[in-house]
């Protein structure tokens, strides 16, 4: 913020269109060459990038059931065909989606950790799904939640520069670094990929405090380990407090995780929302006794655990 504000005189000029200076912060914090570094407004936007530069009318795109809505819809938007495989025990199921190439399969999206249910892939599973994907099928590792993972098995999707399928990794300044509402993400593909999808992209996709904002966010790593480790904190006291009122807690990787309310959670939603409570009810993904909660302060957690108490 106080970055953004130092920067505002700026705004009447247009933003540095190639991102020379976040690229470059980019590339030696995570020690990558900055040819394989593209930037979107939110990853949302690098989504559309690879969806709209790759894929065609018949092509096939994998991905997990449920997962992130913005997959199916973009895959859908150019005409393509999202094939879903469901999860198997709440985490991606490699092996099925490994069963569903096809001629036509251009493209697989993996969520890492997942949402809506906060599993992780791990680097031995990862290994033994990779050696089972034809060449060529790109494989999407979106990590907008990778900086709250605990779990020391994860998956490292950057070491994976020279395969046989172009891998690219998603991540994003909204979750972590909290800077949701500046729309600033990243992705890190093979430089010949980051090249095709750069001709795509409108000249000032990222804004001038975007660009400013992640530079100082990036140098500020205090602030993310701070906010990672009050997530954690709150999460074992959300699984404690939760597992109390006799509910079923799926332990996440992310800063969210879901619950069994044992009852219609579109019901629970509609009344905790009368409490002034927004979760989400997971009956669009296909669980309809289901929430899925994201962790707030610890205050607010608390008022949650009151407020479930009185609405279940
Ligand atoms: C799995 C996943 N990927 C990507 C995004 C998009 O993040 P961004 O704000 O960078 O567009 C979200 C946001 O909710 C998400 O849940």
């Amino acid at each position: 913020m106080e970055a953004i504000r130092k920067a505002a005189g700026i705004i009447h000029r247009y933003p540095d269109g190639s991102g020379k200076a976040l690229i470059e912060a980019l590339s030696l914090t995570l020690r990558i060459s900055k040819d394989r570094i593209v930037l979107g407004n939110g990853s949302d936007e690098i989504i559309g990038f690879l969806v709209r530069a790759l894929l065609r009318q018949n092509d096939a795109a994998v991905m997990p059931k449920p997962s992130f809505l913005v997959y199916e819809i973009t895959v859908r938007s150019v005409g393509a065909t999202p094939v879903k495989v469901p999860l198997k025990d709440f985490a991606i199921d490699l092996e099925a989606m490994a069963d569903h190439m096809r001629p036509e399969t251009k493209m697989i999206f993996l969520t890492n950790p997942h949402n809506p249910t906060g599993s992780l892939i791990t680097q031995k599973d990862f290994e033994r799904f990779m050696s089972r994907i034809p060449a060529g099928v790109v494989v999407i590792l979106d990590e907008a939640y990778i900086e709250f993972v605990r779990e020391p098995t994860c998956l490292n999707s950057l070491a994976y520069v020279e395969t046989q399928n172009p891998v690219v990794t998603l991540r994003t300044f909204s979750k972590a670094y909290g800077l949701a509402g500046l729309r600033i993400g990243y992705g890190v593909m093979p430089a010949e990929l980051a090249e095709i999808v750069n001709r795509i992209r409108a000249p000032f996709n990222t804004n001038s405090l975007a660009q400013i904002g992640a530079i100082a966010a990036l140098k500020d790593p205090s602030f993310v380990k701070k906010t990672v480790s009050l997530v954690h904190e709150e999460l074992d006291f959300l699984y404690t407090a939760i597992r109390r009122l006799g509910l079923t807690v799926f332990p996440s990787q992310a800063n969210y995780f879901m619950i069994d309310v044992k009852q219609s959670a579109d019901a629970v939603f509609q009344r905790l929302l009368r409490e002034g409570i927004i979760v989400r009810s997971m009956t669009a993904y296909g669980f309809p006794e289901y929430m899925r909660i994201s962790i707030g302060l610890h205050t607010e957690n608390i008022r949650l655990v009151e407020a479930l108490k009185r609405c279940l």
